[in-house]
């Protein structure tokens, strides 16, 4: 029977133009959430935008709109991006959507009712870019490292979800895999976060205009970080679906800046209200341009929309996720893009499929079941090795997309070399025929495998493939660069 499966990125900041970074979750989402397609299940792939928040008003001002005319007017920015960059999401969310403010204020209802929140006096280090109050520990040199800016002394009189309360209960679950944080590295510094001591912590704004009202104190708006969280829970309302009670996330995909927000306080509001646990949170790292985090408020963003126009998107999609370790920072650039694309796609891959089409015709080499064929091994080494399907599987699951990659680009690299040893050239020459056959056949046959592995990865590039086998007609996969357009 088939298996629902719920799979999210983080509702982004509608007032930021989607940039590479942003279109690095959501492309890794996106191979996941075909890969559980492609094994069965029903896959309900949530992405969004999250529309609440001062800059959002302050950004409208500036644009001489209404808060609400300028996020509807974004929202085209964001779907148009994802669509082009082949993101084939379920559902696109909207924090504005009214049955979510109304479910979000009706959730907070309860957590004042159950006595999770409470009305206090606060001061702190607000810093405007990250809208939240920082901590000493979380400036360095006075400043926010995000934001490169001071934050600003403010004081407001609030109401204070009581995450303290929940330091035992996370930690339980946190440690013993119940709620899975991944990886290692960053599940420790969310223990040892833990381990420190939490605050509680304040969920209502005064000065915040543009929120959903705070229940039975309108004077307040409700912290965006508790509207945006509770994404997650009311998409299920909104889209229909079978009910977070019934199926919380299996993952929530997100870059390390964020996993606080979702590794602690979004668990903590679930036990509070009885909800259950997402399976597992993952935290990938950031792309950085000369090591600089890539923002908006710094100005190094690559435009995925520039970037798909000029090297078409599914080598975006490979670049991004081949480049680096996924849980890891990694240095991008124009140039590692045009890179993987000249050298992978085109002078690897591209040329992988030409030749061996253009062989078959020449030589009029008959194309027989591909049952047996797998192996380029005269005798199959040991039975221990694993296959590439084999391989790849195990890497989706551990969201280690390089690596999957890899693997499959061995395939690449090794039937090119093989190409090279056999010589079929020559064996045409001398009238080898059986010999022949057997080598144009063997690489056609793990082409087949090639493009069913890549489908996932590279939705377009897999079926042209697939098309080109079935046609036995060569056409150029990835044209050079300086020959396209
Ligand atoms: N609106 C909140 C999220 C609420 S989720 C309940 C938010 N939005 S954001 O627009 O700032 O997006 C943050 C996310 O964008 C990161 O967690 C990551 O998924 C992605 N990235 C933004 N910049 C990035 C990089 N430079 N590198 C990698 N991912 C980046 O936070």
């Amino acid at each position: 029977m088939a298996k629902n499966y719920y799979i999210t990125t983080p509702i982004y900041y509608i007032n930021d133009i989607p940039h590479l970074g942003h279109a690095y979750t959501t492309v890794a989402a996106d191979v996941i959430a075909r890969y559980q397609r492609k094994k069965g299940d029903k896959v309900f792939y949530l992405t969004g935008v999250d529309e609440h928040g001062a800059k959002i008003a302050e950004a409208a001002e500036k644009a001489g709109k209404s808060p609400k005319q300028f996020v509807d007017d974004l929202v085209p920015v964001f779907e148009k991006t994802w669509r082009k960059l082949n993101i084939s999401f379920t559902k696109f969310f909207r924090t504005t959507d009214p049955t979510h403010e109304s479910l979000v204020k009706e959730i907070v209802a309860m957590l004042l009712d159950k006595g999770f929140v409470q009305k206090r006096k606060y001061e702190g280090l607000y810093c405007v870019g990250c809208e939240r109050y920082l901590l000493p520990a979380d400036l360095v040199g006075g400043k926010c490292l995000d934001h490169d800016k001071e934050p600003v002394k403010q004081s407001e009189e609030n109401y204070f979800f009581l995450l303290s309360n929940f330091e035992k209960k996370l930690l339980d679950i946190i440690e013993s895999g119940e709620l899975a944080v991944e990886p290692e590295s960053r599940k420790n510094e969310i223990i040892g976060k833990i381990k420190n001591g939490l605050e509680d912590i304040s969920i209502s704004r005064k000065a915040v205009k543009w929120g959903i009202g705070f229940p039975g104190d309108e004077s307040q708006t409700i912290y965006v970080w508790v509207d945006a969280l509770l994404n997650y829970y009311t998409a299920k309302e909104i889209f229909g679906q079978e009910s977070w009670e019934k199926h919380p996330a299996d993952l929530h995909l997100m870059a390390k800046d964020i996993l606080w927000f979702h590794a602690i306080i979004w668990p903590a509001m679930l036990m509070a209200l009885n909800l259950p646990l997402p399976k597992k949170i993952f935290a990938h790292g950031f792309f950085t341009v000369n090591n600089r985090k890539m923002s908006k408020t710094i100005g190094n963003i690559l435009d995925p929309n520039s970037l798909v126009e000029k090297y078409g998107a599914d080598a975006v999609r490979y670049a991004i996720l081949r480049e680096f370790p996924f849980g890891e920072d990694g240095d991008i650039s124009e140039e590692k893009i045009a890179r993987r694309y000249q050298n992978d796609l085109s002078n690897e891959l591209g040329n992988l499929l030409q030749r061996t089409l253009s062989m078959i015709n020449r030589y009029q080499v008959k194309i027989e079941s591909v049952e047996g064929y797998y192996d380029y091994e005269e005798e199959p080494s040991s039975e221990e090795v694993p296959t590439t399907e084999v391989i790849v599987e195990q890497k989706l699951r551990t969201l280690e997309f390089d690596q999957a990659l890899s693997a499959i680009w061995k395939l690449v690299q090794e039937s090119n070399q093989y190409i090279d040893s056999k010589k079929p050239w020559q064996l045409a020459k001398e009238q080898k025929e059986n010999e022949l056959k057997r080598v144009l056949n063997l690489v056609y046959a793990r082409l087949g495998s090639i493009a069913n592995l890549l489908e996932v990865f590279m939705p377009e590039t897999s079926q042209n493939i697939r098309k080109q086998l079935d046609k036995l007609e060569p056409k150029v996969l990835f044209p050079r660069l300086n020959e396209e357009k």
